[in-house]
């Protein structure tokens, strides 16, 4: 692990990544030369509206790329290590060991056909064949009290025996199975109803709090954020604009989008999806435009935004922005 500004140590480390999909019109560049860190012992929430990239860069950080897909450039470094030079065997040991993701919709990611436990003894075997069925139950039933599940109502159950709130749940429970460094959490509620939501995302606080487990929390709503994130990053058209502490994002954000989000949502109890569209439409990541990638909806613009791709600059010891213009407009 190396040391970051201000002391605290990177767990992983994004340099200069590049995804991109063949698509029929051409091209189509989801994550375009991303950096970003994330530390030891945070929450960093993901926020962006809808296409931004944010699922395709928590799926490269475990080089899970759908077939039409390549990561075209760049590093991700874990514990030393970069992702993108590793075998498959090493990925496979990688995986769910020391970095876990819950999927977008991972609700349906069950088996229908196996008992939650059998999935748990699956997933354990996988990684230790020489693991105790005894141990992985003990481990199972300790999980599922962390996810406010009860053990043995839910570990000899089928998934379609189980509420969509118990699914996801179960699929938190499963994905610290091995322990791993960093919890990759990729909408966890989209799914569920708000009282579930609710009472899902208290769970996730408190899972944060007894373990001290390092996550990425992507998420349309900003008010999860606030809830549960010690730092945001903030993603348009495929790179990261702003990074600070949620105090920060909230109370002074530096970047033009990021003031455009927080504007739009009537207060922070809002869903970036909920927000009133800001004015121009979306980038087209198979056209994106030259510059600033936000420099189209941009109120600050000026004629170098639209020539120059802003660099992700150090504003103090935990705040990044992207904007040729964040001094002056501070
Ligand atoms: N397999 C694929 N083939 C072509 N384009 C893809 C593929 N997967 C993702 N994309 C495109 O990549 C871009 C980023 O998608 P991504 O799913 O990461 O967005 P997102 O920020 O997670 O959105 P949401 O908030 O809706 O989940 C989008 O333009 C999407 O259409
Ligand atoms: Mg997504």
């Amino acid at each position: 692990m190396s040391s970051a500004a201000g002391g605290k140590e990177v767990l992983l480390s994004i340099r200069g990544l590049t995804v991109e999909f063949r698509v029929p019109r051409g091209i189509l560049r989801a994550v375009d030369n991303l950096d970003l860190d994330v530390y030891s012992d945070e929450v960093l929430g993901l926020v962006g509206e809808s296409g931004c990239g944010k699922s395709v860069l928590a799926h490269t950080i475990l080089r899970i790329v759908d077939p039409n897909g390549r990561i075209a450039s760049g590093k991700i470094i874990f514990g030393g290590r970069d992702i993108l030079s590793m075998s498959k065997e090493e990925l496979r040991r990688f995986r769910w060991k020391e970095i876990a993701i819950v999927f977008q919709g991972a609700f349906n990611s069950f088996n229908p056909v196996m008992r939650i436990f059998e999935h748990m003894v699956d997933t354990t075997l996988a990684h230790d064949e020489n693991a105790k069925k005894d141990e992985i139950l003990k481990r199972s039933k300790e999980l599922m009290r962390m996810v406010r599940l009860d053990p043995e109502a839910v570990l000899e159950r089928y998934p379609h025996e189980l509420s969509g709130g118990m699914k996801q749940r179960a699929v938190a429970a499963m994905a610290m199975l091995l322990d791993p460094k960093l919890l990759i959490l990729d909408e966890p509620f989209s799914a569920l109803d708000v009282l579930t939501q609710k009472f899902f995302l208290k769970t996730l606080v408190d899972i944060r709090r007894e373990t001290k487990k390092s996550m990425i929390f992507i998420t349309h709503d900003l008010a999860q954020v606030a809830e549960i994130a010690d730092r945001v990053a903030v993603m348009y058209g495929g790179v990261i604009v702003e990074a600070a502490s949620v105090e920060d994002i909230f109370y002074r954000p530096r970047h033009p989008y990021t003031r455009a989000l927080l504007k739009a949502v009537p207060s922070i109890v809002g869903s970036v999806d909920e927000l009133k569209p800001l004015p121009g439409p979306l980038p087209d990541p198979v056209n994106p435009p030259p510059g600033c990638e936000f420099h189209p909806r941009c109120p600050h613009r000026v004629e170098i935004c639209s020539r120059v791709r802003p660099n992700l600059e150090r504003v103090d010891d935990v705040s990044l922005v992207a904007c040729h213009r964040w001094r002056e407009l501070n």
